[in-house]
């Protein structure tokens, strides 16, 4: 199939929006990973999470944060007795991108790109629309430049609470923002549990705020 820019129909609802992604070649990556994998949650819900991609459990189920890094968000979310069902979680691209490794035997997560992410971008603005949500949740510096721009730097930004209501000049619901580490990062830190408190912190702001 040749490739497309996303075409994202106007006033959708999200099973609408989730149906038209499902045939999305807005950029290469449709060509190679399963299914597209579009965000799961209520359509009212107070907090939209925004990941990276799809990670290989998620390519395989067609559903996001179902892997590894989906039981350390749970485990955050449990820890601070938010509940995900209320949620609305996706991700800035909604396919996985990856390299064989192994003689092809395993799958190995690669970045996306700017193009990728800039291709995939009408997508999550659209869900931003839909949703309406009062408070964005940014995990990990892929997440963060997609709506921040490419030298938002996940550093200078996490664990407070910043207002966002336009995204590369286009406007979005006005939400407050939250960055903070992407929970795979986590597991690939040499110091894991002095990661994981760092995270805990940052989504502390976050559950603080939904109790108010
Ligand atoms: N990592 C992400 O960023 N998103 C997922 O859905 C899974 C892993």
């Amino acid at each position: 199939m040749a490739r497309t820019a996303a075409v994202v129909p106007d006033a959708a609802g999200l099973d609408e929006l989730r149906a038209a992604a499902a045939t999305c070649t807005g950029c290469d990556l449709y060509r190679d990973a399963t299914q597209t994998v579009f965000g799961e949650g209520s359509e009212r819900a107070r907090v939209v999470v925004v990941g990276e991609q799809p990670g290989d459990q998620e390519d395989k189920t067609g559903r996001p944060f179902v892997g590894p890094a989906g039981a350390m968000l749970d485990r955050a979310l449990r820890e601070l007795a938010v509940d995900r069902s209320a949620l609305y979680v996706t991700n800035a691209v909604k396919h996985f991108r990856f390299v064989r490794v192994e003689r092809g035997k395993r799958r190995i997560h690669k970045t996306p790109s700017r193009t990728e992410v800039v291709a995939c971008r009408p997508w999550l603005l659209a869900e931003l629309r839909r949703v309406c949500p009062e408070y964005v949740v940014l995990l990990g510096s892929v997440a963060t430049k997609a709506l921040l721009g490419p030298s938002a730097k996940l550093t200078d930004l996490r664990g407070r609470l910043l207002d966002l209501d336009s995204v590369d000049g286009e406007p979005v619901p006005p939400a407050r923002l939250l960055v903070t580490t992407h929970p795979s990062a986590i597991l690939r830190a040499p110091d894991r549990e002095a990661a994981y408190a760092g995270f805990l912190a940052d989504l502390t702001v976050l559950a603080k705020a939904l109790d108010k």
